[in-house]
């Protein structure tokens, strides 16, 4: 082969070359710039190239010599490059990156477990909107348009026509089961609520309630009684016990505010329940027959009971938030510190 040849051949060589490993890479400078590679013993040749030549196989030669070099320090950069990437490198048995895992929202822990208590014993899940109207929200629970009760619960108006608001609390559901479904039905509804009220640490004018409607033919007092002492014994555990107190609803009646042992103090008095030793933790009564005939269901046949409990007030039991505005702020190093292992019941 002419020392023409040789240069054309190593040339080609040269721009074909690969490699996948750092050895590779260390073999190509060897075989071609190394004291015995085949650019370097074309030097040796060169020494028989007549003089008049000699310029311009220099020349070639040279070039030659800069393209293996500029070769192999590509080859090098591409190893580099793909070792940092796939890190074949690194050391694999460093521990690996945790990820960040979130947590659910402590009331979406209560509102959960409140459900599991209830789905035990054969109650669904319904739900209504947010945005609700005058009907559902309050003429079919039978509120007088202009009866005070209205006041009790001031809330929030929409855009959207004059009867048209966010509603005051998830009785609306209710009403919206009742008018969709024939008895016998067993359900609780979990959802959002909002009222105009001044924003402090114990109040907000957004908050959840689990609402619980139960209608059959005969329902009693008694069953509404022993549900929810079934409830506060499995939310809490089986040393808590309830007491009802008369009250008003408009939609129930009779009506009853329920209270609770207080599970922070064990009933002897502490700053949770104002040192009475008792907690109100919900609303309930029996359907009012006008309520069940506003929504198509014969009162003569059926009777019901239902209840309203808020959610941040039975979590206020369970983890003892000092300030209810915590809860919407959005504060991750809040917000990690619950978990459902804090039940008892
Ligand atoms: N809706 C009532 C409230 O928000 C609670 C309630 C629900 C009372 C069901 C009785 C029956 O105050």
């Amino acid at each position: 082969m002419s020392l023409k040849e040789k240069i054309e051949s190593l040339e080609a060589e040269v721009a074909a070359a690969v490699a996948r490993t750092a050895e590779e890479v260390e073999k190509f400078r060897v075989a071609t710039l190394g004291r015995n590679g085949s650019v370097t013993a074309l030097f040796e040749d060169f020494k028989q190239v007549a003089s008049e030549e000699k310029r311009e196989f220099g020349q070639r030669m040279n070039r030659l010599k800069q393209s293996a070099q500029a070769r192999w320090e590509e080859l090098k950069a591409s190893l580099d490059q793909e070792s940092s990437s796939n890190g074949s490198t690194a050391d694999p048995t460093r521990p690996a990156l945790t990820e960040q895992v979130g947590s659910l929202h402590p009331i979406t822990i209560v509102r959960q477990r409140i459900v599991d208590v209830f789905a035990r014993i054969g109650y669904t899940v319904s739900q209504g909107p947010e945005v609700e109207d005058d009907h559902h929200n309050f003429s079919a629970l039978n509120f007088a348009p202009d009866h005070p009760a209205r006041d009790m619960q001031d809330t929030f108006f929409v855009d959207l026509g004059s009867d048209i608001a966010l509603r005051t609390h998830t009785s609306s559901v209710q009403v919206r089961v009742m008018e969709g479904s024939k008895p016998p039905i067993r359900t609780i509804s979990p959802g959002r609520v909002y009222r105009n009220e001044a924003i402090s640490a114990r109040a907000h004018c957004m908050f959840h309630q689990v609402e619980g409607l139960y209608v059959d033919k005969g329902v009693s007092f008694a069953e509404l009684k022993g549900t929810l002492d079934y409830f506060a014994k499995s939310m809490f555990g089986p040393e808590v016990t309830i007491r009802m107190r008369p009250s008003y609803f408009p939609f129930t009646e009779p009506s009853a505010e329920v209270d609770m042992s207080c599970t922070i103090c064990m009933g002897k008095g502490c700053n949770v329940c104002k040192h009475s030793g008792w907690v109100e933790i919900m609303g309930c009564g029996m359907v009012d027959p006008a309520v069940l005939t506003n929504c198509g269901i014969d009162p003569e046949v059926y009777s019901g009971f239902a209840f309203g409990m808020g959610v941040e007030r039975v979590a206020q039991l369970i983890y003892r938030v000092p300030d209810l505005r915590l809860y919407w702020e959005n504060d991750v190093r809040f917000l990690r510190q619950f978990s459902d292992g804090a039940f008892r019941g």
